[in-house]
């Protein structure tokens, strides 16, 4: 009897470490069951939220044609093959803007301009403006991982700072005027001016400030200086990156017209200006290159302005061969002014566009000023 009840033990052991200590000796698993119903967006707490499926979200945007087409049209765009990145990227004031170290570099640092000079400057590569998208929440999309989107340093006027709230302060930072010596210009006085470099004036790109209706030389005139409230509702993007056709405007050429000018690309305007078929609208880029012509032509006649260049006369120059002579005299505050303000509406290239009530004002005021 002790050794049936020893044995018992022994073989009770056994099944006990069989069943428990090698479960693997379970059978096949069995096949799976249905899929349970979907949450249904968490009522009274007793329901888990919808999940959402990353293959379609994530997708929209990440996938070989998406780009795949962003990056051709990129390849054709000024961003992609302008010229200055090669030409103008390896000088000290203008790798910030001009090449993609640069713009890297002064990113991380926060100054004004480059310690490295780039030895061989590139173009701008995807990752100048995207990032990675912070949240990676869903409901913070659409959300095109751009790095920089806070507010940006006036150049021209160092002491103030632009904030349009949106992805364009990431346009805004190489898309703004230059510092121009003596600026930001007094609006009355006497003060004269030796403007002795033909180069002289906001540079190229004014489009920010522009928009922002800003650092233009504001003097007093018939006209008050009002904004067309583009800036509180359109993006850079919304005009120049709106779905358009294939590499010739739209999207990652940036191109609202494209490079022959033969198409135009309106689709960011109709959300707005409902069947607008040109950029014209109710004329008034018309009536901006009127005016502008008009204020050129004066501050031709002044000897001011290389009608040839147009590019400043250096009050002092001597002319001979192509080189028309200068004024003669140091600017008056009024000229300076003026010429300021041709050469920032001129160089914006909108044709008022961007802000046709304060560009307006300025080109009126300007002439008016010069008469
Ligand atoms: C609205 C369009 C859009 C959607 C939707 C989107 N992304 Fe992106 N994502 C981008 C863009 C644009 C970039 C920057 C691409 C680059 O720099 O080459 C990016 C960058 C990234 C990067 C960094 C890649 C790198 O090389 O640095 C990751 C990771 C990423 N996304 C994951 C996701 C995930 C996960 C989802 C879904 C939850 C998602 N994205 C949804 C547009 C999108
Ligand atoms: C790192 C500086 C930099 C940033 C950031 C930048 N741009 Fe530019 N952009 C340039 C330069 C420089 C050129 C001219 C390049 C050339 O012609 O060599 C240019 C050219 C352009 C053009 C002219 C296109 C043409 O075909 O004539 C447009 C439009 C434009 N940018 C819009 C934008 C918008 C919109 C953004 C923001 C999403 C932006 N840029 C961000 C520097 C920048
Ligand atoms: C604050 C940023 C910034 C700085 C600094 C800057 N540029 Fe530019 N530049 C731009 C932008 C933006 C454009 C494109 C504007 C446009 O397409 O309307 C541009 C356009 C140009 C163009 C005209 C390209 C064309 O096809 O018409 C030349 C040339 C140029 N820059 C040269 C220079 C040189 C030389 C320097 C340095 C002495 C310099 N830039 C400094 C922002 C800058
Ligand atoms: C000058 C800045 C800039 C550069 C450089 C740039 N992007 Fe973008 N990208 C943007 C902006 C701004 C948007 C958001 C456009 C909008 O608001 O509709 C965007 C949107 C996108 C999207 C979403 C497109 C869509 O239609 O929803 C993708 C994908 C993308 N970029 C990829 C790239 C890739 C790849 C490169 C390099 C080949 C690149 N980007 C270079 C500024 C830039
Ligand atoms: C309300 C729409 C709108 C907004 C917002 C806008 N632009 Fe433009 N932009 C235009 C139009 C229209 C033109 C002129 C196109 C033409 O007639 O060829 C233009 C012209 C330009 C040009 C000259 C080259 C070209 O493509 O004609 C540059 C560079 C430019 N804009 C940059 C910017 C930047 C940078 C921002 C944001 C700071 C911006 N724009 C905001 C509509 C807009
Ligand atoms: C998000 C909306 C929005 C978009 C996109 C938009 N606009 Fe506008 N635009 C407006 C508003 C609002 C006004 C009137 C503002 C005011 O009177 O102060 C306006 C006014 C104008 C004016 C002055 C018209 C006048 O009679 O005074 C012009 C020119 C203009 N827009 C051109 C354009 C062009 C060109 C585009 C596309 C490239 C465009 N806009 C895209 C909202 C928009």
């Amino acid at each position: 009897m002790k050794k049936f009840s020893y044995l018992l033990i022994v073989s009770a052991l056994a099944i006990f470490s069989l069943v428990v200590l090698f479960p693997a000796c379970e059978g096949p698993i069995g096949p799976a069951g249905a899929n349970g119903t979907n949450g249904t967006n968490g009522t009274n707490g007793s329901n888990g939220l919808d999940g959402k499926d990353a293959n379609a979200f994530c997708v929209k945007c990440h996938n070989a044609a998406m780009f795949g087409a962003v990056e051709s049209q990129f390849a054709t765009s000024k961003h992609g093959e302008g010229e200055t990145w090669a030409g103008d990227g390896n000088r000290q004031s203008c790798a910030r803007c001009h090449s993609y170290q640069g713009y890297k570099e002064t990113m991380l640092t926060g100054r004004d301009t480059v310690e490295f000079i780039p030895k061989i400057p590139v173009a701008l590569q995807c990752d100048a403006c995207h990032d990675f998208h912070g949240t990676l929440d869903s409901t913070d999309f659409p959300n095109y991982a751009l790095g920089h989107t806070g507010p940006v340093k006036v150049l021209a006027d160092p002491t103030k700072t632009i904030d349009f709230g949106n992805s364009s302060n990431a346009c805004l930072y190489c898309h703004q005027a230059r510092p121009a010596a003596g600026f930001p210009l007094p609006l009355t006085g006497d003060t004269t001016y030796a403007i002795t470099s033909s180069r002289w004036g906001p540079h190229h790109g004014p489009q920010g400030n522009l928009l922002n209706g800003t650092q233009g030389w504001q003097v007093a005139g018939a006209m008050a200086y009002t904004n067309t409230n583009h800036k509180g509702v359109a993006t850079c993007s919304m005009c120049h990156m709106a779905a358009g056709e294939a590499t010739l405007t739209g999207g990652h050429t940036w191109r609202i017209k494209s490079a022959d000018g033969t198409k135009v690309n309106v689709a960011g305007c109709i959300k707005c200006h409902a069947g607008a078929t040109t950029t014209d609208i109710n004329g008034k880029q018309t009536e901006i290159a009127a005016d502008l012509l008009k204020l050129q032509n004066r501050l031709i006649a002044l000897k001011l302005l290389d009608p040839a260049t147009l590019l400043a006369i250096p009050y002092n120059q001597v002319g001979s061969g192509t080189k028309l002579p200068g004024k003669g005299a140091k600017w008056s505050l009024k000229e300076t002014g003026a010429f300021f303000n041709y050469q920032m509406v001129e160089a914006d290239r909108s044709k008022g566009a961007h802000n046709y009530k304060y560009i307006k004002a300025l080109l009126s005021n300007s002439y008016d000023a010069l008469n």
